[in-house]
């Protein structure tokens, strides 16, 4: 399939989207999530499932804030006490997280604590929510390499093996700005917007493909190479990395309001829907094709509609909602666990780490989180986002 014939189709699919549907495959989301929490109480759900079922973990991953995330969107959609009252029961495991600086060394400190405590700051207001916001983007900050200007993704902080940034902090940086917007403080949006200027200078090739990570000399801070983690090879681009710059670069410029919008977006976005297969769910990795098919990344997907959402309130992609609205029918009718009463997750088919066998061919958090909140966008166009 081409660009263009991806576009229409997904927009003519865009058109099924009705309010009865998407309160629909809401309210099956919201009682799953209902369902889930009996099993998981003030435990959390793994990073992703095995045969359609989650294990049941501490808080000491970098996933844990995609379940708050949803108890807070169930929350907002029911207004039912029991998602706010286990939602802020997660606010205090998170606290103690911060405390004990338990698995807070890597960058994925905005996927924890802005779905958590920066989502319940906004609905509720909580001044413990407001400060512990403030205390994970401290955190965060602590990662910044004044060498090469960016936030260090995973490691010990220097280590000369981990000096590198990755493309999914751009959805760690909302913290930052939210740090700032709720403090006053503008050092926290100073760093975030150095981190995304050197990100988008290195991640983001010329032909707008993207690498997943980028290292840079620790000597000099001058960049050094791209490099992947979780794609198929170094070259190759990743769907997941994709889609998070489809989301990221809205949301930081949100934020930024940069003047002109990155002239490069609209081709980013380009490459994510040129590569769509057939059923135009992505591969996991768009080496693959439908002549030479893997697996698909549903939770890309998911990335990309919420991220097209975001660039249609900034004017940045022709049809974007439409083309979100096609996304978000698509995976609704036909990689939802809806008809899977015994599948545990929200949306099926997606992959965590290929090369490490993790998640291949089953539910993660992030993407059920992503699309339930892809849903709620559409449903509710007044939705403030947790970002
Ligand atoms: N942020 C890690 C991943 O997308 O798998």
């Amino acid at each position: 399939m081409s660009l263009q014939e991806n576009k229409k189709r997904l927009v003519e699919l865009g058109g099924n989207v009705t309010e009865m549907w998407l309160n629909e495959q809401i309210d099956w989301c919201v009682s799953q999530i209902e369902k889930n929490m009996q099993r998981f109480g003030t435990q959390f759900p793994s990073a992703c499932a095995t045969n359609g079922k989650y294990r049941i973990k501490a808080n000491d991953d970098w996933t844990n804030g995609f379940w708050t995330g949803m108890l807070w969107l169930a929350y907002e959609w029911t207004k039912k006490d029991k998602f706010l009252a286990l939602a802020m029961e997660n606010i205090q495991s998170f606290q103690k997280r911060l405390d004990d600086h338990f698995v807070l060394d890597h960058h994925d400190i905005g996927f924890l604590y802005s779905l958590s405590a920066g989502a319940g700051f906004k609905i509720t207001g909580n001044d413990q929510c407001k400060q512990e916001v403030l205390q994970a983007a401290e955190v965060l900050l602590a990662r910044f390499q004044e060498q090469g200007e960016f936030i260090q993704a995973w490691g010990q902080k220097g280590d000369p093996k981990e000096y590198r940034l990755i493309i999914d902090s751009l959805i760690n940086l909302p913290l930052l700005f939210e740090a700032t917007e709720i403090s006053g403080d503008t050092h926290y949006s100073e760093m975030a917007e150095k981190h995304y200027q050197t990100l988008m200078k290195t991640v983001i090739k010329a032909d707008a493909t993207t690498f997943h990570t980028y290292y840079f000399d620790p000597e000099t801070g001058q960049p050094s190479h791209g490099a992947t983690h979780q794609g198929h090879s170094d070259s190759s681009i990743w769907a997941r990395g994709q889609s998070w710059a489809v989301l990221g670069i809205p949301l930081n410029e949100s934020y930024l309001h940069s003047m002109p919008f990155p002239e490069n977006y609209a081709q980013i976005v380009d490459v994510f829907l040129a590569h769509l297969p057939e059923d135009l769910i992505p591969y996991w990795d768009f080496d693959f094709t439908d002549q030479h098919p893997s697996d698909k990344d549903s939770s890309s997907l998911a990335i990309a509609a919420c991220g097209l959402m975001e660039a249609e309130k900034l004017a940045a992609f022709p049809e974007a909602e439409m083309l979100a609205k096609g996304m978000v029918y698509q995976l609704g009718e036909h990689y939802s666990a809806k008809k899977l009463p015994e599948n545990e997750g929200l949306l099926l088919h997606g992959v965590y780490a290929h090369a490490e066998g993790k998640g291949i061919d089953e539910p993660n958090l992030w993407g059920d989180y992503f699309y339930l909140e892809a849903l709620i966008r559409l449903a509710n166009p007044q939705w403030q986002r947790y970002w």
